[in-house]
């Protein structure tokens, strides 16, 4: 396999939160990183190496995936991997009547994803040794409650999609993992109240099973990895 320095990999919603703490932690590793986010000024480029260049990326916007991937191309004219990390979650559960919220989470975190994948496609295939890491949820693999019901949906979808890719991409090479954890200390949950500070899952800790899913050869495909802090039981 290559080295992390010949390998690019693209993270999406690399500014805050999680895609932050994996751009971080593949910098360190040696990687080549295209990051993308909706603002390409709210990246960090602090503790990013040179071999780091930013695109922008709105996942709901038809046309930004495969401008990003060409971009991507354009620049380093190979993609190994991508971390599909860009996600959005709001509470949609039953009798919701608008459906703004569950559209923008089938968009954000299904269709996005898709569209980042059929872009990269070939050149994943290419690679040899592709990979395509989905951060998905424990809310992808199991339902607490029917208020999170629209979430849910989206992330057992984004799961199905990480499954769908190991099919497609298997006889060449690429590999796609889910990343599924529980709570995780960022933006996106800091309206939960938790009984403990260990409740809530590190960002780091959630990039250094992206930097393990990638460090893997092809002959140790990991399909999934489910990620807590705590032992969830039934009381
Ligand atoms: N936190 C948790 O407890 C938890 C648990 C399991 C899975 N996850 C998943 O982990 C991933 C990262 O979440 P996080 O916890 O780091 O949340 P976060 O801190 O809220 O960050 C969300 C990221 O997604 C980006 N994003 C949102 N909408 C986008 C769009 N339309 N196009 C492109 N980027 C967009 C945000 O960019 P902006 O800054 O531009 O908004 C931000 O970079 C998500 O897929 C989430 O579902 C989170």
């Amino acid at each position: 396999m290559l080295s992390p320095q010949q390998r690019v990999v693209m993270i999406s919603g690399a500014n805050r939160g999680i895609g932050k703490a994996i751009a971080q932690k593949l910098a360190t590793d040696g990687y080549t990183l295209s990051l993308g986010a909706r603002n390409k000024n709210s990246i960090d480029k602090k503790n990013l190496s040179d071999s780091v260049s930013v695109f922008t990326y709105d996942a709901s916007e038809t046309g930004s995936a495969e401008q990003w991937v060409a971009g991507t191309l354009e620049q380093y004219n190979r993609i190994d991997a991508i971390v599909m990390n860009a996600g959005v979650l709001h509470p949609v559960g039953f009798g919701e009547t608008d459906e703004s919220n569950l559209d923008q989470m089938w968009d954000v975190n299904f269709k996005g994803p898709l569209r980042l994948v059929n872009a990269a496609l070939s050149a994943l295939k290419q690679s040899g040794h592709g990979r395509v890491i989905n951060i998905v949820s424990l809310s992808g693999k199991r339902v607490l409650s029917g208020s999170n019901l629209g979430y849910c949906a989206s992330k057992y979808a984004a799961l199905s999609l990480t499954h769908a890719i190991r099919h497609e991409g298997w006889k060449d090479g690429l590999r796609a993992t889910a990343i599924c954890p529980g709570l995780v200390d960022t933006d996106m949950v800091s309206h939960v109240d938790t009984p403990t500070d260990e409740f809530k899952i590190t960002p780091e800790a959630i990039a250094a099973s992206a930097a393990y899913a990638l460090s893997l050869p092809n002959d140790a495909a990991v399909a999934e990895i489910l990620v807590n802090s705590r032992l969830e039981s039934a009381w």
